[in-house]
C-alpha cells in the first residue's frame, strides 16, 4: 500500500499530460514558457488573488516575500514551532529571528491568543515584529479571522504558509488568499503536487508582485535589459513542465479533494472512539494534505505504527520533534517546556495514508488493524 499514489493518478492524466510536454519540448521554451503565464492565471481564478507568482519551491514561495517586503537582521518574525522546517528556516535565511507561538488544542494551527504576548516579549528582547507565518498544518487554513484582527493591532503583516493547505477554505475564501501575501508548494507530496519542486506566491499587492517578479529573477529590474540588478533576488522560476503538470492535475483537483473529504470521513467515524480524529471547525474544510491522529500516549502510537507496519501499511509522524528543539535552533535559547500543546503533539501524532484514491477495502483494513493493535 502506498502512502500516497501518484501512479493512480499519474494514470489518469497521462494522454493529455503526455501531449502537453510533447508541445513544450517541441517549442522550446523550457523557462517561462506560455504554460507558465497560463498557469498562473488559473492558479489565481482558482485561489481568488489578483496575482499569483510561480516560483522553483513552497520554501522559495515563503523566502520571497520576505525578501520583497526587506525583512531582515534584527526583525522578528512569528510563526509555530508545529511545521515542517522551511517555514521558520526562510526567517533565519533573510538574518530576521524566528518566534514561537504554540498551537492549538484540536486544529494544531497557531492559537491567536499567544501572539500578542510573544510580540511583546519579542519587543522586550529589542527585536522588531515585523510579520507572522501561520501554517495551515494538514490541510486546514488556520483561524485567520482572528489572526488578521490580531495582526492589524500589533502592525504585523500576514504571511499564510499554505504549503499543505492549498485547496483548503474558511468562509468560502481559497487557502492562499488570506493575508497579505500567501505562498504554497507544488511538491510532489501535496495536494496539488507536480513531478519535482515548484511552489507559487499570491497576492492582491500590485506593488507586493511587482516586487516579488523582480525576485524571481535575481532581483532584475522593469526596463528591457534583463541584466539589470536593481536588488538581490534569487533564481526562483518554476519549470515550463512543472506548470504543463500543474495544468493537468487542477483540471481535475477539485474532483480529488472530494475524494480526499470521503477518506477522512471514513477514517474519522470508524476511529473516532479509538484515537483523537483530526477536528475541521464549523466555516472550514481541509484539503488534507495529511490525516492526523493523536494516540494517547508515545507507546500506544508504537504499538499502533507497528501493527500497521506488520501489516504492510505505512504511516508517519509529521512531526517528531518541534522546531524549538530541533539542533538548528538551539541558538534561538528555548527549551522543553516552552511549547507544551506542540511537545506533547509530537509525541502522540501520526499520520495515515492519504490520497484520492483510496478504496473502501483499503481504508477499513487500515482502521481494523488500527482497532484491533
Ligand atoms: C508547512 C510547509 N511549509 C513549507 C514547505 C516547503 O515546501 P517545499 O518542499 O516545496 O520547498 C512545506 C513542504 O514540505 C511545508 O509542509
Amino acid at each position: 500500500m502506498q502512502f500516497i499514489d501518484l501512479i493512480t493518478q499519474k494514470n489518469r492524466i497521462r494522454t493529455s499530460l503526455m501531449q502537453r510536454i510533447e508541445t513544450i519540448v517541441d517549442h522550446g521554451q523550457y523557462i517561462m514558457g506560455p504554460e507558465v503565464i497560463e498557469l498562473e492565471k488559473q492558479l489565481a481564478a482558482y485561489v481568488g488573488t489578483k496575482y499569483c507568482v510561480s516560483c522553483s519551491s513552497g520554501t522559495d514561495a515563503l523566502l520571497m516575500p520576505l525578501m520583497a517586503k526587506g525583512v531582515g537582521v534584527g526583525d522578528a518574525v512569528l510563526t509555530t514551532p508545529f511545521t515542517f522546517v522551511a517555514t521558520a528556516e526562510v526567517i533565519s535565511l533573510v538574518g530576521a529571528t524566528p518566534v514561537f507561538v504554540d498551537v492549538m488544542p484540536g486544529t494544531f494551527n497557531i492559537d491567536p491568543d499567544l501572539v500578542a504576548p510573544a510580540v511583546e516579549a519579542a519587543r522586550a528582547k529589542g527585536l522588531n515584529p515585523k510579520a507572522i507565518i501561520p501554517v495551515d498544518l494538514f490541510g486546514l487554513p488556520a483561524e485567520y479571522d482572528r489572526l488578521e484582527k490580531v495582526s492589524d493591532e500589533l502592525g504585523l503583516w500576514i504571511l499564510e504558509d499554505a504549503a499543505q493547505g492549498f485547496g483548503g477554505t474558511f468562509r468560502g475564501k481559497r487557502a492562499g488568499s488570506f493575508g497579505l501575501v500567501g505562498a504554497t508548494s507544488f511538491f510532489p507530496a501535496k495536494p496539488l503536487g507536480c513531478y519535482g519542486d515548484g511552489g507559487a506566491v499570491f497576492t492582491d499587492d500590485d506593488e507586493l508582485d511587482r516586487l516579488l517578479r523582480s525576485v524571481r529573477v535575481h532581483g532584475q529590474g522593469d526596463g528591457d535589459d534583463k541584466y539589470q540588478n536593481v536588488r538581490v533576488g534569487i533564481n526562483g522560476r518554476l519549470d515550463t513542465i512543472q506548470a504543463a503538470v500543474l495544468i493537468e492535475k487542477l483540471a481535475i483537483f477539485d474532483d480529488e479533494l472530494v475524494e480526499r473529504q470521503r477518506v477522512a470521513d471514513a477514517y474519522s467515524s470508524r476511529l473516532k472512539d479509538r484515537l483523537q480524529v483530526p477536528e475541521v471547525p464549523s466555516g472550514y474544510s481541509s484539503s488534507w494534505a495529511q490525516y492526523s491522529l493523536l494516540a494517547h500516549s508515545t507507546a500506544e502510537r508504537e504499538q499502533i505504527m507497528e501493527a500497521l507496519k506488520q501489516a504492510g501499511i505505512p504511516s508517519v509522524i509529521y512531526y517528531r520533534i518541534p522546531l524549538h528543539l530541533q539542533k538548528a535552533y538551539e541558538g534561538l535559547g528555548y527549551r522543553r517546556g516552552d511549547f507544551p500543546l506542540s511537545e506533547g503533539f509530537s509525541e502522540r501524532i501520526f499520520s495515515l495514508p492519504m490520497h484520492p484514491y483510496l478504496e473502501e477495502a483499503e481504508i477499513d483494513r487500515i482502521c481494523s488493524v488500527i482497532l484491533t493493535a
